[in-house]
């Protein structure tokens, strides 16, 4: 039977699942283990079922014992894990694409809606009872009639612009391929950043992170922008440079933030925690049962899959 290390508490349909079908060395406590407690329990171990809160750096793969065949990430993101340092050790990385696309595009619009129509100061202002309703009182932006670019077409990109779409935006894009006419639903694709940016009254951040991406709303990307655009970020933090947006939102450049996922999580700037009209969310993008469910089956599968078949479909490296 294989041994099987899952590094975080799952729900408990998936562990039980997975104690059925190995070995399992679970997590009770669901305490994010250090680097060398991860060394150390993976000993013996034919797999690790991560989360996207553990660091499997080239210094921790290049420590964990050579029984180790693949590591299955909990998430579909994988900017945790050295791709490459595992690829070197043999090891397989796989991932959870399609399984949370609704759910994340469902925060996707929570994020839209919040920032757009000042959730967060409507919330604080609710709670003190001492509100008066007025013409002019906590007027935010309307979606309808707005035009909301997308950095990003995948899955999430795509899942996100059928609801804008619904919601009468009109819908934008930029990828690093343009998409075929099915796919681009009647967006329109723009080849550059700037063009898209200087489109986007909304921008929805939906790529992955990666070198390319990294800080890529910046100080002068930031000026592409139309004055008082809105941004929100369901991907990962790495693609906003926090001190060039704070500065932006300052002078108004940015009109609202909404943001589920931050660089250094569950660190928030305290730029964006000290501003009224940053809606913030803790990476929730995921986080409904049914999804959860399915995350943690698909991880789940693509151990199985590859113990059969030697690889698998949603390997990574
Ligand atoms: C993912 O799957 O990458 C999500 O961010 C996890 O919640």
């Amino acid at each position: 039977m294989k041994k099987i290390l899952i590094t975080r508490r799952l729900l408990k349909s998936n562990e039980e699942r997975a104690s059925k079908i190995w070995n399992v060395k679970l997590n009770a406590t669901d305490e994010v283990y250090s680097q060398g407690e991860l060394i150390k329990l993976s000993k013996n171990c034919d797999g690790i079922l991560t989360s996207i809160v553990d660091k499997i750096d080239k210094k921790l793969i290049e420590s964990l014992p050579a029984s180790v065949k693949i590591i299955s990430n909990f998430a579909v993101g994988f900017g945790n894990i050295d791709l490459d340092a595992a690829k070197n050790r043999n090891i397989v990385v796989t991932n959870t694409p399609d399984v949370l696309t609704d759910a994340t595009a469902e925060i996707a619009m929570l994020l839209i809606l919040g920032a757009a129509r000042r959730a967060n100061e409507g919330i604080q202002i609710s709670k003190t009872q001492t509100w008066q309703w007025s013409a002019d009182f906590l007027i935010g932006k309307q979606l309808s009639g707005s035009r909301l670019g997308i950095l990003g077409m995948g899955r999430i990109g795509r899942a996100v612009a059928k609801r804008a779409k619904s919601f009468g935006m009109e819908i934008h894009y930029h990828n690093r391929s343009r998409l075929n006419k099915e796919l681009e639903s009647g967006a329109t694709y723009h080849d550059n950043i700037k063009d898209l940016f200087s489109v986007s009254d909304f921008l929805s951040i939906n790529c992955p992170a990666t070198e390319k991406t990294k800080n890529i709303i910046n100080k002068d990307s930031l000026k592409f922008f139309p004055n008082g655009a809105i941004i929100t970020n369901s991907a990962r933090g790495d693609m906003i440079e926090d001190n060039a947006m704070v500065e932006a939102l300052k002078i108004k450049k940015i009109y609202a933030l909404g943001l589920d996922v931050y660089k250094g999580e569950p660190k928030i700037s305290s730029g964006y925690l000290n501003h009224p009209k940053v809606f913030v969310l803790p990476h929730l993008g995921s986080a409904t049962k049914k999804t959860r469910t399915d995350m943690a089956d698909l991880a789940i599968n693509n151990i199985e899959e590859f113990f059969k078949t030697g690889t698998c479909v949603n390997k990574v490296n």
